[in-house]
Formats: structure tokens, C-alpha cells, sequence
């Protein structure tokens, strides 16, 4: 079997669908080269993420992921959130197949930009780990290139 039980229950029953109307950080991050994008919503009340939601136009493991990254970050502190690895997210699921791993990375990224965006606009200073590649380079994402 190529995917893991816990990959595709996520891919075909996918948590946390959808967005968040008033939400307190955004972000958006896709791949050009595969065309697939994930959008991540957070409802953070005062470090803690109260609230989370993604919507994903892409393949099964970026549908796997972000459901899971969003299980995995939801009432968990902002410091704890922002250590959140692909990789952990993918052993979570059981891994993923070698070839799909940079799908995992769309995860990652959106929750990072997610929270940079909170703290944009709280006018804050976005600290460094959550500065994206994307932000000095036209790539909108590290994980296809
Ligand atoms: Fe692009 Fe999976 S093929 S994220």
C-alpha cells in the first residue's frame, strides 16, 4: 500500500475544512511548478490557537497534512505551533510516500505564514523562523523547485 490508513482517512475525511470569517492570521502558500495551494486560517486568543481551518486545492498529501498539521496545532500555544515540522506531521500520519514529502512542506509553510501574518497585523516584528523563502525570492514555496 502506497499510503497509510491514517493518509488517506485524513484525505477522505479531511478536519478542520474551511475558514475563519474573523480570523486573527491568514496565510497563503502555494507551489507554481505543481499548481497546488493551501490556505490556513487561526483564531488565536491571547499565545493560544483556539481556532484553526485550511482550505487546500491540491493532491491527496497536501489534503493529508494540512488536516493533520491543523489537529496537531489546534489549543497549542503560538511557541508551540511554530516548532511544528513537515516531518513531524508526515510520522504522524505514518509517513509519507519519499516522493510525496515536499507536499508536507505546504503544511508547514501555510501555518508559518499563517502566524506571520497574525503578528503583521498586531504590528509586531515577525520573528525570523517564520519569515518564508518566499519572501526573498518569486518562489512561493520551497518545497517543489
Ligand atoms: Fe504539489 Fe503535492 S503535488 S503539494
Amino acid at each position: 500500500m502506497l499510503y497509510s490508513d491514517k493518509v488517506m482517512d485524513h484525505f477522505e475525511h479531511p478536519r478542520n475544512v474551511g475558514e475563519i470569517a474573523e480570523a486573527d492570521g491568514v496565510g497563503q502558500v502555494g507551489n507554481p511548478k505543481c499548481g497546488d495551494i493551501m490556505k490556513m486560517y487561526l483564531k488565536i486568543d491571547g499565545d493560544v490557537i483556539t481556532d484553526v481551518k485550511f482550505k487546500t486545492f491540491g493532491c491527496g498529501s497536501a489534503i493529508a497534512t494540512s488536516s493533520m498539521a491543523t489537529e496537531m496545532i489546534k489549543g497549542k500555544t503560538i511557541a508551540e505551533a511554530m516548532t511544528l515540522t513537515n516531518a513531524a506531521v508526515a510520522e504522524a500520519l505514518d509517513g509519507l510516500p519519499a516522493h510525496k514529502m515536499h507536499c508536507s512542506v505546504l503544511a508547514e509553510e501555510a501555518i508559518k505564514a499563517a502566524l506571520a501574518d497574525y503578528y503583521r497585523r498586531k504590528g509586531e516584528e515577525v520573528p525570523a523562523e517564520l519569515r518564508l523563502p518566499c519572501e526573498e525570492e518569486e518562489h512561493c514555496c520551497s518545497a517543489c523547485h
